[in-house]
């Protein structure tokens, strides 16, 4: 008991004073779950029409990337290679890029079976590990996250057709990008046609407070101090609710279900269109 308490009291002293341990735990990109997973071999998923490959958001730094044509096309991806799959872009289907939460990879489960409801649906699917996830280089931050969704928005955007539509689907943590990544678009003056953003939060101090793995400090004097400001210390703020985006705003309070209501949602967003503030 008395260890448990020692232990209990230390241990917001260690993470304030080590505020790194705190962007591991926002991250938990050092969990490479499932852990036994070829990232090179999409199609021991289920994946038979999705190519793996690599870009270079900076010189050195190399990323994981999956291609997914829509899969009226797995017959035709057998056995290709990276330029059938670029050339495919140039259809009339429309793009997906999709970024994902913390913890895992690429290859996660939950996020392979959205892969194929979107690409059964008709879309082609790019999802790739940000830096310090997965088989990508480096580490992570969450500029360099921001980074390397852009670079991947506008190598997908250069292949596509000037008239196929490409919306942005953020899960969890990466709503948090996907809302830094608009308001980097729309600073160009060229938003993206949609953004999606499934369970989002508001900002990343409501959600680490509301985190059940905070629940046993969330009361305790100081809270905010310890390790809020650690938080903020590391640089890590998605703030979502600050891009004063207004279309937001009917998403961000509400926790989006994927699943079979996926449809419905892509044709309301894509009805409404997205206009910077
Ligand atoms: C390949 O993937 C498609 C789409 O998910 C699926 O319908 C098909 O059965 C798969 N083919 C094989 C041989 O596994």
């Amino acid at each position: 008991m008395f260890w448990l308490l020692v232990i209990y009291v230390s241990i917001p002293f260690i993470v304030k004073l080590c505020p790194s341990i705190q962007a591991k735990i926002v991250f938990l990109n050092f969990v490479r779950m499932p852990f036994f997973i070829d990232l090179k071999r999409p199609q021991d998923q289920g994946l038979n029409h999705t190519h793996n490959f690599y870009l270079q958001p900076e010189s050195g730094v190399n990323i994981g990337v999956w291609h997914t044509v829509p899969d009226q096309r797995w017959r035709d991806a057998q056995g290709k290679h990276g330029d059938w799959y670029d050339a495919t872009l140039s259809s009339a289907h429309s793009a997906i890029l999709y970024l994902h939460g913390n913890a895992g990879t690429r290859g996660g489960d939950h996020r392979v079976q959205l892969y194929k409801v979107l690409s059964s649906s008709g879309y082609h699917v790019l999802t790739f590990d940000y830096r310090g996830w997965g088989d990508s280089d480096g580490s992570a931050s969450e500029g360099l996250m921001t980074s390397d969704a852009l670079f991947v928005y506008d190598w997908l955007k250069r292949r596509l057709d000037a008239k196929t539509p490409l919306y942005i689907w953020g899960h969890s943590l990466g709503t948090g990008v996907a809302t830094n990544l608009v308001r980097r678009l729309c600073e160009r003056g060229s938003p993206p046609d949609a953004l999606i953003l499934e369970s989002p939060f508001t900002n990343i101090r409501e959600e680490a407070r509301s985190h059940p793995f905070s629940m046993v400090y969330r009361y305790l004097p100081g809270f905010d101090w310890f390790f809020l400001d650690a938080i903020t210390a590391n640089n890590i703020h998605f703030a979502s609710d600050e891009k004063y985006v207004s279309f937001l705003n009917i998403h961000i309070h509400k926790k989006i279900k994927t699943s079979f209501q996926v449809k419905g949602l892509m044709l309301s967003s894509l009805n409404s269109g997205l206009s910077c503030p």
